[in-house]
């Protein structure tokens, strides 16, 4: 069993971060910065009251930051509380001395996993009356109070007690002996939309009807319930989006949810990096890589790079992105295939096998973030965050 762990049921499934033994620079790795993030929690902060809390949201291994280095400069930052998505998450970082309190943000259903969770002091997140009855046994058979959040379903449609039920159930919730609510929360599914600052936006709409079913359940009875909805992008709408605590990830790793938000200045934590290793002279009208989707214009200096689709780089971002090599940029040419891809660096002589790349990152005022990978993959930078592998070492910087 993992130190101090109740429950052994998952212990086979609590995912350390692999120990690299050889240098984690030789072909391809991620550098986190613990600054950064500390950073970030403090930046976000300054835009919060004294009271409000800070649920750093760590789930998905951190973001593919590393989980464990996050929270801890997360807290050295201020950061209150902790947010994963599953139990095995929060027993992780318990099973890593982690004292803060940890919400799990994911659905706990089954009497032995609410059993878990609450002998690891973990707090679920609960969307029905049947979850609080089971809790509700659980905290009597030990005597003591299982601390839960409620969840409301203000129009994400995903987890949550809907409005009628929310309502039709509060009072019932609050009598049970053994049940403690320490927070009471709903999400936001359209905070980082063009609109949301305005008065109609969908952001508003679920701010209100939040506001007007605590308002229906008397909740300015119970100060002590910390009541939240913000994410990063509630987080940067403003002060009516910040009730009791915000939980916030993607600006926590350095990035705006959405370009029509405020610049807070934030500091990317991660950084990609890889090695030339190899180089090679291509002639005119020659097939780059598999399926030749890309055939040289010149005679073509190419350099390969030593991290492919296998590493969690997107093949759809396939001669859309750019490296950075020196402080200039170089762009990818050719598919990208599982373990390599190709950049073009035709007429440049100060490229050598071995040297780093940085394919996610800055150098010399030069920069490439998740942010330009979504946009040209057209998805969101939290998947292309959580899209990199174990294969790649997490370097702690
Ligand atoms: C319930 C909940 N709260 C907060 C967050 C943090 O979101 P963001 O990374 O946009 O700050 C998430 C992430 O998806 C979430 O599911």
């Amino acid at each position: 069993m993992q130190s101090g762990l109740k429950n052994s049921k998952y212990e086979s499934q609590i995912v350390s971060r692999p120990l690299v033994s050889l240098d984690p620079t030789q072909r391809a790795w991620i550098e986190i910065s613990g600054k950064s993030i500390e950073h970030n929690v403090r930046k976000i902060k300054s835009l919060l009251t004294n009271s409000c809390k800070f649920m750093a949201v760590v789930k998905a291994d951190g973001y593919g930051h590393d989980a464990k280095f996050v929270s801890q400069n997360a807290i050295k930052g201020g950061a209150d509380n902790l947010g994963v998505a599953t139990l095995q998450e929060g027993l992780y970082l318990r099973s890593e001395g982690i004292k803060v309190p940890i919400l799990i943000l994911g659905n706990i259903y089954t009497i032995e996993d609410l059993l878990i969770c609450f002998q690891n002091n973990l707090m679920p997140t609960i969307s029905d009356i049947e979850q609080c009855n089971i809790c509700n046994q659980i905290g009597k058979k030990y005597e003591k109070l299982f601390y839960v959040h409620l969840k409301i379903d203000t129009g994400m449609s995903r987890l949550g007690f809907g409005a009628k039920n929310f309502v039709k159930y509060f009072e019932n919730i609050i009598s049970f002996e053994n049940i403690k609510i320490d927070g009471i929360y709903s999400h936001l599914s359209c905070a980082d939309a063009l609109d949301a600052s305005h008065e109609n936006s969908y952001a508003n709409i679920q701010r209100r009807t939040f506001l007007q079913l605590l308002s229906n359940v008397s909740i300015k009875k119970y100060p002590n319930i910390k009541l939240h909805l913000a994410n990063s992008a509630g987080t940067l709408l403003g002060n009516d989006f910040h009730f009791d605590m915000v939980r916030v990830g993607l600006c926590m790793y350095g990035y705006n949810p959405s370009k029509y938000q405020i610049n807070l200045k934030l500091k990317p934590a991660m950084s990609l990096k890889s090695k030339v290793s190899f180089i090679r002279i291509v002639d005119k009208k020659v097939g780059v890589s598999y399926g030749k989707n890309f055939i040289t214009s010149k005679k073509t200096k190419l350099a390969v790079i030593s991290i492919g689709y296998a590493d969690g780089i997107y093949r759809s971002l396939s001669n859309k992105i750019s490296l950075i090599h020196k402080g200039k940029m170089y762009p990818q040419i050719g598919s990208i295939t599982m373990d390599q891809l190709m950049i073009d660096i035709t007429g440049v002589n100060d490229v050598n096998i071995g040297d780093t790349v940085i394919l996610l990152g800055y150098d010399n005022g030069k920069c490439v973030s998740p942010i330009d990978w979504a946009d040209a993959a057209s998805t969101v930078p939290w998947e292309i965050l959580c899209a990199f592998k174990n294969r790649l070492p997490r370097v702690r910087i």
